[in-house]
C-alpha cells in the first residue's frame, strides 16, 4: 500500500495546472447511458473514482477507452441495467447510474451505497425522486430494485438541496413524459455542467444554476462530444497549499467564478490574490489570519474544503472556528491533525482551532479523500518528516498530487509501505 513521505517547511512556488472536475465527470459519464452511441468526453481527470465509474459502465455493457484526459464512451450495446455491490461499495457516486438506467430501460438494480467514515449519507431523496417520476422502488438484499413502464414528469421538492439527488432526478426526467420541476435543486457548478451536457444531447432544461430546475421530457437524446469544467476543489486545495507554505503560486486552467466564497475567505486569511481569466495568482504576506468558515451549499463555502481549511487555520495567528452544516460528522482528520501537533478540538459539527506557529512531522493516516488532502497540507508546513499512510483515498480525487506538488518545490515521495491493509 502506498504512503506519502513529506518533508515539511518549504515554501511552494510555480505554476500548477488544474485537472477536470471529478464531481462533474462522474454523472456526465453515466449520462451517456441515456442515448446509445459514441461520445467523446474531454478534460476527464485520471482518477481512481473515474476508473471505478468506467468499470461500472463496462459492467453495464459500454465500451470505454480512456487515454490522457479524453474518454471515449460507446453505449451502443450498454443494456445490462445493474450496478453490483463490489463497485458501489467503493464509490457512492455509482448511484448516478440509477436515473439513466431507469429512464432508458425502465428498470435498474443498483446496490445501496453503504455508510461512510463521516455519517450515514442516505440516498432517500434519490429514491423518492424516482418514485415521484412514477417508478416502483423496492429495497431487497441490499439492492435498490426500480422499475417503471414509462416515467412521468412531476413536481419534486427536495427537503435537502442534494447534489446527487438533483443530478439523478435530472437524468431520469429528461426522457420522462411531460414536465418535471425540481424545487430546492442543487445549484453547484457540477450540476450545471451535467445539465449543459444533457441540453447538448437534446434535453430541454431551464433554470440550471437556480433553485428551480424545469425539465420538459423529450422522446430521445443523441450522443455528443463535451468538455468537463475544471475542478474547483483541486484548485482551492492548491491555493491553500500556496498560503499555508508562505509561497507564491499560479493556479492555471481553473474557473474563478466557481470559487468566489473560497477566494474571499483566502483573502480574509491573508492571501494576496490576482485573477486573470482562468489563472489565479496567490501570494502569501507571511501571515495567516484566523478566519472562521461555515460550509453551505453552493455558492457558500464547500464542505469539500472544510478539512483543508482546518489545516490552514491550525497554523493561523490566533483562534478560529470551522463549522460543517452539510456533513456534521465529517471530522476524521481532526485526530490525525492533532498527531501533527495541531491544537484542534471538535464540538458537535464544529472544530475550534488555536493556531500554532509550528506543527511537527508524524506518521498519520488518511481516512477519506478530503481528510487526506488536509494532512498533506499540514505535513507541508510541519517541521521534519511526516508519513501519510493509505493515500489510496487521495488518489480517488486528486490527479498525481505528489507530482504536481513536487513541481512546486515540495519534498514529497510516494513509497510502498509494504503493508497489505
Ligand atoms: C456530492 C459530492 C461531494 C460533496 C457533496 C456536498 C459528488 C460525487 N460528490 O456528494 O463531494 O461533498 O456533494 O457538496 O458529486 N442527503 C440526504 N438524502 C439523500 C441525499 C443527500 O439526506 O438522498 C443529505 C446528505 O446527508 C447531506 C446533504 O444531503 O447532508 C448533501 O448531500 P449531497 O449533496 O447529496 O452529497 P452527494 O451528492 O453525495
Amino acid at each position: 500500500m502506498d504512503k506519502f513521505v513529506i518533508e515539511g517547511g518549504i515554501s511552494l512556488s510555480g505554476t500548477v495546472e488544474i485537472s477536470g472536475s471529478k464531481n462533474a465527470a462522474l454523472p456526465i459519464i453515466t449520462a451517456c447511458l441515456l442515448a446509445p452511441g459514441e461520445y467523446r468526453l474531454y478534460n476527464i481527470p485520471q482518477l481512481k473514482d473515474v476508473r471505478t465509474i468506467a468499470h461500472l459502465m463496462r459492467v453495464i455493457g459500454a465500451k470505454i477507452d480512456f487515454q490522457d484526459h479524453t474518454m471515449r464512451v460507446d453505449t451502443t450495446h450498454a443494456d445490462f441495467p445493474e450496478a453490483p455491490y463490489e463497485l458501489v461499495k467503493t464509490m457512492r457516486a455509482s448511484i448516478y447510474v440509477l436515473g439513466p438506467l431507469l429512464a432508458r430501460f425502465g428498470k435498474a438494480r443498483v446496490s445501496l451505497p453503504g455508510g461512510c467514515a463521516w455519517g450515514p449519507r442516505p440516498v432517500d431523496l434519490h429514491l423518492k425522486g424516482m418514485e415521484k417520476l412514477g417508478a416502483e422502488v423496492e429495497l431487497e438484499g441490499g439492492y435498490i430494485n426500480a422499475k417503471a413502464k414509462k416515467l412521468k414528469g412531476n413536481y419534486i421538492y427536495l427537503d435537502v438541496s442534494s447534489v446527487g439527488a438533483t443530478g439523478n432526478i435530472m437524468m431520469a426526467a429528461v426522457l420522462a413524459e411531460g414536465t418535471t420541476v425540481i424545487e430546492n435543486a442543487a445549484e453547484e457548478p457540477e450540476i450545471v455542467n451535467l445539465g449543459e451536457f444533457l441540453i447538448q444531447m437534446g434535453a430541454q432544461i431551464q433554470g440550471l444554476g437556480t433553485k428551480t430546475v424545469t425539465i420538459n421530457g423529450v422522446k430521445e437524446l443523441h450522443p455528443v462530444d463535451f468538455t468537463v469544467i475544471p475542478d474547483r476543489i483541486e484548485a482551492a486545495t492548491f491555493l491553500v497549499a500556496g498560503l499555508i507554505t508562505g509561497g507564491e503560486l499560479m493556479i492555471s486552467g481553473c474557473e474563478p467564478r466557481h470559487m468566489k466564497e473560497v477566494l474571499s475567505k483566502l483573502t480574509d486569511a491573508g492571501g494576496q490574490l490576482k485573477i486573470e481569466n482562468d489563472v489565479i495568482h496567490i501570494r502569501s504576506t507571511g501571515h495567516i489570519r484566523p478566519t472562521d468558515v461555515t460550509t453551505q451549499v453552493y455558492p457558500g463555502f464547500p464542505t469539500d474544503m472544510q478539512a483543508q481549511w482546518t489545516a490552514l487555520m491550525a497554523v493561523a495567528e490566533g483562534g478560529s472556528v470551522v463549522t460543517d452544516t452539510i456533513y456534521p460528522d465529517r471530522f476524521t482528520h481532526v485526530p490525525e491533525l492533532r498527531r501533527l501537533g495541531a491544537d484542534v478540538e471538535r464540538k458537535g459539527n464544529a472544530v475550534f482551532i488555536r493556531g500554532k506557529k509550528r506543527l511537527k512531522g508524524a506518521p498519520v493516516m488518511s481516512t477519506d479523500l478530503r481528510a487526506s488532502a488536509s494532512l498533506v497540507l499540514a505535513a507541508l508546513v510541519a517541521e521534519g518528516v511526516s508519513d501519510i499512510h493509505r493515500v489510496y483515498h487521495i488518489d480517488r480525487g486528486y490527479e498525481r498530487i505528489e507530482e504536481k506538488l513536487r513541481k512546486l518545490g515540495a519534498r514529497i515521495e510516494r513509497v510502498d509501505d509494504g503493508k497489505l491493509y
